[in-house]
């Protein structure tokens, strides 16, 4: 028996050193020289072989998503490898449908630029462009969300929809002895909170969450900095639809989105009937009540109903109380009222407000998502 687990044991030393020599070959020693990348029906253009296809493409200053600096756990940066992106790695398959693997889609942060490569990615990430913003001013809205406002360089603009976000690539740093350093740089998604009238200026709200991202926005960026900002991106944007009444329905930082949708509703003069739901535990936990006072002066037929789960009597709170899932059931009639509805929040939070919301009948083509 000893024997037999000697011989294992040995079996996998080989084989793990064999496998770090080969990645450290493929690393360091192999040269792929130069190939040919082709996106879409575009003429292909010729890149340096050798590295992922993520950072082949933002090289080239193309951009897809990613939230976790290309190590293959975010699943973010899909796109379909028609041609040259070999085997699916093990690394992919937790993020990727059985319909997924076989449309060829790929994580594009695994995909390894060897050879002449063809690839789909959607027209709208032709659009995302790269920007050196200026952080304008930092404000804290609660005590965990800051409102950060990024003055883009002079001459430059970002067009995007209402309800799609940005990305923040966090430099490395130190924590000194407060808190854990990075020693990576990391891109991390924020929904754009400002209105899409203004091509100057992106608007968030950052929550700390002690993740690399947030602790530097929080603990370290100040104003006057420059930071690196990708973007647009996301589908979760304002539909012109049938013009029925809208549901707005968000907590914490999920806010930034709906916002973004009330600026251009007000901006467009967009005459709907619209009810925001935004669901926080305590009165410390709300914020733009300014801006939803202005909405109610502004928009035709606004009303913003915030809902708070954690009341004490001491907090004299005249409003609602529960979970927005409760305002659900008061403020939706049966039937579903031809409501379109956008929500941003955790999956969780996603997850059982639809459930309220189609029990209603409201139906799931009119309910557009962003969990986060
Ligand atoms: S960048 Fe996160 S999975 Fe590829």
């Amino acid at each position: 028996m000893a024997i037999i687990l000697q011989t294992v044991l040995i079996l996998g030393i080989i084989s793990a050193v064999l496998a770090l020599a080969l990645s450290l070959a493929d690393k360091y020693i192999a040269d792929y020289g130069e190939v040919e990348l082709k996106i879409n029906d575009e003429e292909p253009m010729v890149v340096a072989g050798g590295n992922s296809l993520l950072s082949t493409l933002r090289d080239n200053k193309i951009f897809i998503p990613s939230a976790c600096g290309g190590k293959g756990s975010c699943g973010y940066c899909k796109c379909q490898v028609l041609e040259g992106g070999g085997p699916v790695l093990a690394t992919e398959l937790p993020w990727l449908s059985k319909e997924e693997v076989e449309s060829n889609t790929r994580l594009s942060c695994q995909v390894k630029v060897k050879q002449d490569i063809k690839i789909q990615i959607p027209e709208e990430l032709f659009n995302v462009r790269e920007y050196d913003v200026t952080v304008e001013s930092i404000e804290d809205v609660t005590d965990k969300i800051k409102k950060i406002r990024w003055k883009l360089p002079e001459g430059e603009s970002i067009t995007f929809k209402p309800g799609q976000y940005i990305q923040i690539k966090a430099p490395e740093y130190d924590g000194g002895d407060d808190f854990d350093g990075s020693d990576e740089e990391v891109f991390r998604a924020y929904s754009i909170a400002s209105s899409a009238g203004d091509h100057g200026y992106v608007e968030n709200f950052i929550g700390y969450t002690k993740g690399i991202c947030s602790t530097y926005v929080h603990k370290i960026m100040k104003e006057g900095d420059i930071v690196n900002m990708n973007g647009p991106y996301g589908d979760f944007y304002y539909k012109e639809d049938d013009g029925g009444p809208i549901l707005l329905i968000g907590a914490g930082t999920g806010m930034a989105p709906l916002l973004s949708i009330l600026y251009h509703l007000r901006d467009n003069n967009i005459d709907r009937k619209v009810r925001m739901f935004f669901g926080a535990r305590t009165p410390d936990d709300l914020f733009v009540l300014d801006e939803m006072k202005k909405f109610e002066e502004e928009l035709p037929d606004f009303k913003f109903m915030p809902t708070l789960s954690r009341t004490t009597p001491e907090m004299n709170w005249t409003g609602d109380t529960g979970r927005v899932t409760d305002s659900i059931d008061k403020y939706v009639e049966d039937g579903g009222g031809n409501w379109t509805a956008y929500l941003c929040g955790s999956p969780k939070m996603i997850d059982s407000i639809i459930e309220h919301l189609t029990a209603k009948g409201v139906t799931e083509d009119r309910i557009y998502y962003d969990a986060f």
